[in-house]
């Protein structure tokens, strides 16, 4: 059944992909956004253009049977005006990251508790992103009549990733560069952001889903050491790995347990399917770049 589907962003990274699916299956979709990125969907989407905090006058009469929202950093922007059958919430592992004894991997019952103090410094923009993504969702519980759901994931891989985490080692590899790690044998959980698309539009079929928080991750914890040398090896060039700041694990990097996720019915591909696809994603990219300069 075609459905009308309001996604708050659409057009920068996973939000795209999402969109890509819906349009595939036969939803209408509203793209609600600043319109400074450009998308590909040409005319089979609607295109509302404002900044977040003009969502409420721009979508004023209107009703969706769906909302996803990828923009929501601050409880504020929470849209509990919105006239929708199922809201989904976008949040992040960092939830966990700000919470004062939170285990880990951190399950959905971790959250519950007292938070860390406020740091200084450079860390002080993450607690912040921590602590409203958390403003949002405690909103969105005290509020059990707006039918939402809560999607945390933690760091995000994929075509297009706005941070060219993936990219950074592809890149350092063609050039003959050493691949950077601190603490490389500590284990790392990510999730692929074609994965968080298709999770979404699972959540989005599936009203039991209404009222419920899932954590979304990859199953496999590989080492630091054995990411770079799956990297290494789909690249088809070897390199030490020698000390310093890796794109792909630091402090501020959730490691979260999928399990509620998996017990509901959604699963996530092998890291051995999503970690080539990235990879051949940057490599294909390459490709035209250095057609377009030949
Ligand atoms: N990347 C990660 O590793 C990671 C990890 C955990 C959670 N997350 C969460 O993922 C979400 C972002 O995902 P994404 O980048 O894949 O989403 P996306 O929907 O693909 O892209 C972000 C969208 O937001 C729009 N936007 C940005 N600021 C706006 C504003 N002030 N008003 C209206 N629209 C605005 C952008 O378009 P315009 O610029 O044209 O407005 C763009 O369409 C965030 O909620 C983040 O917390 C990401």
């Amino acid at each position: 059944m075609s459905r009308s589907v309001l996604v708050l962003g659409g057009t920068r990274y996973m939000g795209r992909l999402l969109v890509a699916r819906l349009l595939a299956r036969g939803d209408r979709v509203t793209l609600f956004n600043r319109g400074r990125t450009e998308d590909p969907f040409g005319n089979h989407v609607e295109r509302l253009h404002a900044d977040r905090s003009e969502l409420a006058r721009a979508t004023a009469g209107r009703r969706f049977d769906a909302a996803v929202d990828f923009t929501a950093y601050r409880p504020e922007e929470i849209p509990l005006h919105l006239d929708v059958g199922h809201y989904v919430f976008v949040s992040s592992g960092q939830v966990y990251l700000v919470r004062d004894g939170a285990g880990v991997p951190s399950r959905e019952q971790d959250y519950d508790g007292p938070l860390l103090p406020r740091p200084s410094g450079a860390d002080e923009g993450q607690w912040d992103y921590g602590a409203g993504k958390r403003g949002c969702e405690d909103l969105l519980a005290s509020h059990p009549s707006f039918p939402s759901t809560r999607l945390r994931i933690p760091m995000v891989y994929g075509p297009r990733d706005p941070d060219r985490r993936i990219e950074h080692y592809v890149h350092a590899l063609l050039r003959g560069e050493p691949l950077r790690a601190h603490a490389p044998d500590r284990r790392v959980r990510h999730v692929d952001a074609m994965e968080v698309a298709r999770t979404i539009e699972l959540l989005l079929a599936d009203p039991r889903s209404i009222g419920q928080v899932f954590n979304q991750a990859q199953d496999e914890t590989p080492t630091l050491r054995e990411l770079l040398q799956m990297i290494m090896r789909d690249v088809g060039i070897t390199a030490p790995i020698v000390e310093g700041d890796s794109p792909l694990s630091h402090r501020w990097m959730s490691f979260i347990d999928p399990s509620r996720i998996r017990a509901f019915g959604i699963d996530h591909a092998p890291l051995e399917r999503t970690l080539p696809r990235a990879i051949g994603w940057v490599l294909g990219e390459l490709t035209q770049w250095s057609a377009a300069i030949r």
